[in-house]
């Protein structure tokens, strides 16, 4: 099985001076019993590839579908390898609502990170109006089935749940919530990849994930870890937040 999961999306934040947070991070966790992974803005990515960061990992925001060409302003999944990342988000939903992003779009560009050799994190989330419609279950299976190409494995393909109304607003799903969506991803994943690359797949959760709200949420059945963005900034919060992860490991 693949150890839990920590990631952070760090989104359009940070600067220079952000990649201080990092070293403190590899200093407190020299040793994780999780993966730790940060994913700053691409500005960031080489410099922080760079740092003595011990067992943290670094991955994009995003990629391009090709690997090269006229396409001003993007960034290929070749070169974020190439910067240091082993890891790309992908169908983060600010990117499906700012940029337009569909199912086909997030698979495409999901392919690319694999076949740059890099590990994607996909995520999916329903929004509060079709939480409040009953359609959660519907529209995150959807996505899931749109989003992840066939031939995904647990060592290529992480899936986040992170349903919109939840991200940067302080609101959480309830627990019962979040083990009710995970568990269907996990049995659409099953369904799809088999027992072994399905079962073993790391979901995690990600929407207002906090040192104070993560032992309880990495408590629910089949969260495999967060997908965390505000708190993931500050090492102090990121790091409380890996150790709740670690402890729920025991
Ligand atoms: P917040 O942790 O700020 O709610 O963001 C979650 C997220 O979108 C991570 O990708």
């Amino acid at each position: 099985m693949p150890r839990k999961l920590a990631a952070g999306n760090w989104k359009m934040n940070g600067l220079a001076a952000s990649l201080a947070e990092v070293e403190t991070l590899a200093e407190r966790f020299a040793t994780p019993s999780c993966d730790v992974l940060i994913c700053p803005p691409a500005t960031l990515l080489s410099r922080m590839a760079d740092l003595p960061r011990g067992a943290i990992e670094v991955g994009g925001q995003d990629c391009h579908a090709n690997p090269s060409g006229a396409h001003t302003g993007d960034l290929s999944a070749d070169m974020l390898a190439d910067a240091g990342a082993t890891h790309v988000i992908t169908g983060h939903s600010e990117r499906r609502a700012d940029h337009g992003e569909t199912d086909a779009d997030v698979a495409a560009k999901t392919e690319a990170g694999w076949r740059a050799g890099l590990t994607a994190v996909v995520c999916l989330g329903e929004t509060l109006a079709e939480r409040e419609a009953g359609q959660t279950l519907g529209v995150v299976g959807r996505q899931l089935a749109g989003s992840v190409p066939d031939g995904a494995t647990t060592a290529k393909c992480v899936i986040a749940y992170e349903p919109v109304w939840a991200i940067g607003t302080g609101l959480v799903p309830t627990l019962d919530q979040i083990g009710e969506v995970h568990s269907s991803i996990r049995s659409a994943l099953v369904a799809r990849f088999g027992e072994t690359e399905g079962g073993g797949m790391r979901i995690l959760y990600g929407g207002s994930v906090k040192p104070s709200n993560a032992t309880e949420i990495f408590g629910v059945a089949d969260v495999d870890g967060a997908l965390v963005g505000g708190a993931s900034l500050k090492a102090d919060d990121f790091g409380g937040i890996i150790s709740a992860l670690e402890a729920s490991v025991g």
